[in-house]
């Protein structure tokens, strides 16, 4: 489905304006928010071959694992803990150009360099979620990355 998209060549910015349509199209007839987590994770790691890319859902309290792309993760991540825990607890999107200076990040893989954090939210302002997304290069996220990621995260608003 997504196969068709050319990206070879195009800018970050490109490539984000291309997909967006199309997780857009693909959200749309779809309302399991598991099913449009676990798509979205493959769409952004196939296109912009991240080190990884996934969901943790706030459960009873606490940011669960879900629907990613990647080698295996962290289950539970507590409110304020980590770049997810704080993302989630700020309610705000957090660029991380060095993990290694981020105190209290929660390491993974120890390939990851760098990431960024976009919480989802529901209609009532209260974070259900959040995205993470991380990069085995220093530095790869910025502006750019979180107007799009947060593009995202704001279709899942129901
Ligand atoms: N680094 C994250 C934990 C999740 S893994 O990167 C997949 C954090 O500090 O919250």
């Amino acid at each position: 489905m997504f196969d068709n998209i050319d990206l070879k060549g195009k800018t970050k910015e490109e490539k984000y304006q291309l997909l967006i349509p199309q997780i857009e199209a693909l959200i749309e007839g779809e309302d399991d928010s598991i099913s449009n987590m676990a798509n979205i994770s493959a769409i952004l790691k196939q296109a912009f071959d991240f080190l990884w890319v996934g969901f943790y859902i706030v459960k009873n309290d606490i940011l669960v694992l879900g629907p990613f792309q990647g080698s295996v993760a962290c289950t539970r991540i507590q409110k304020g803990k980590g770049v997810c825990g704080t993302a989630w607890d700020r309610k705000e999107t957090i660029i991380v150009e060095d993990v290694n200076n981020f105190s209290g990040h929660i390491a993974c893989s120890s390939l990851s360099k760098s990431e960024i954090v976009v919480p989802l939210f529901d209609k009532n302002d209260n974070v259900i979620a959040v995205l993470d997304v991380d990069s085995e290069k220093l530095g790869l996220f910025d502006k750019v990355d979180a107007v799009f990621l947060e593009k995202i995260s704001k279709l899942f608003i129901y």
